[in-house]
């Protein structure tokens, strides 16, 4: 039995997580308050948030596994990609624990991650399959050949997924993060009563800055004519605005799979807990004959047990890191 401590710290969530082989124990993520006021995450209040919190967060962890830090067989960290500053504070925590309980060191890619979420549970896919990764910055489409063998197919040339919902959710007025809003009053609203532009891209690249300049450019025009506009149509606007994203998306893995002969279909970050995609990934899965797989919300949004499942492949490889494997804030695959 190989048990891991895996910590993630890439963005403004601080989380800790234990495994035991591939069976997660425990899973704590600590959220940071303090972004949403300033409409986006600040990076030096998100690596100060980190520090007061993660001794808490690995204690918690800890505790609901009901294990102590000298039963585990390894201390994992997310490397690369994320904030500098935040990554830091997690590295050093992992290198810190590493050194004095003399405990191999495993370095995660924080995407890899997301993807390898859907070996956690029950249902898992079979080799290959392929994953749509929809985060707050990062929209790929991955082959998945083996826990460790991943390939990207296709991904974002400009804004990523969740940055569309954002970016559109901040124009509507709504506070940062914005896309767990537009879900939300997206399930009140009409998908098909406003237009905005579906940049769609050769091959299986996606494209968001366009739709994110429709919306800007269509509520100016609208609120000139409406200074109410915005209020009376926010819950049509921002199932518009949720419709367009995830046609975008659909398209792009229908795409994906066609060229590949791939129907073992996931779904993998943040955006993949929005209601709408998940529904519309269950429907063409069931028209194109997919068999679908969606982590649990809890292993969606950044979260430490994808770190921990990843870190548990990556130590039946014997994939170690050393004490000088650095963080960085944007890693090649
Ligand atoms: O994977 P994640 O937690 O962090 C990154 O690695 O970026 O993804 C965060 C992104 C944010 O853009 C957030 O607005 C989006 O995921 N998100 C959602 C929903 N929940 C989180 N977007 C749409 N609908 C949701 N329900
Ligand atoms: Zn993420």
């Amino acid at each position: 039995m190989i048990s891991i401590l895996a910590i993630e710290s890439s963005c403004d969530d601080t989380c800790a997580a234990v495994c035991s082989d591939a069976k997660i124990l425990s899973n704590v993520i600590a959220n940071q308050e303090v972004h949403a006021k300033y409409g986006g995450v600040v990076p030096e209040l998100a690596s100060r948030a980190h520090m007061r919190n993660i001794v808490p967060v690995v204690d918690e962890a800890l505790k609901r596994a009901q294990l102590s830090l000298n039963d585990m067989d390894a201390i994992a960290f997310t490397q690369a990609p994320g904030l500098l500053g935040s990554l830091l504070v997690g590295a050093q925590f992992a290198k810190s624990l590493s050194l004095v309980l003399n405990m191999p060191l495993i370095a995660v890619h924080h995407m890899q991650a997301h993807v390898l979420a859907n070996l956690i549970g029950e249902k898992k896919p079979s080799f290959p399959f392929l994953c749509l990764t929809v985060s707050g910055g990062h929209t790929q489409i991955v082959k998945a050949n083996s826990p460790l063998d991943l390939e990207i197919l296709g991904e974002t040339l400009d804004d990523a997924a969740g940055e569309a919902f954002d970016k559109s959710a901040k124009l509507l007025g709504l506070p940062y993060p914005g896309g767990p809003l537009i879900d939300k009053y997206a399930k009140e609203g009409d998908p098909l009563k406003f237009t905005f532009a579906r940049p769609l891209p050769e091959g299986i690249n996606f494209s968001f800055s366009g739709l994110k300049t429709s919306v800007m450019y269509f509520l100016r025009d609208a609120q000139k004519n409406d200074p109410e506009f915005l209020q009376m149509n926010m819950q049509d606007l921002c199932a518009s605005i949720q419709y367009t994203i995830i046609e975008i998306l659909i398209k792009k893995l229908i795409r994906a799979s066609e060229l590949t002969g791939i129907k073992e279909i996931c779904i993998a970050g943040g955006v993949s807990a929005n209601s709408g995609l998940r529904k519309a990934i269950e429907k063409t899965g069931k028209e194109k004959n997919w068999n679908i797989y969606i982590p649990d919300f809890q292993y969606c949004t950044d979260n430490a047990a994808m770190i921990a499942i990843t870190a548990y492949y990556k130590f039946r490889e014997g994939q170690f890191a050393s004490l000088k494997d650095s963080p960085s804030a944007r890693a090649l695959w």
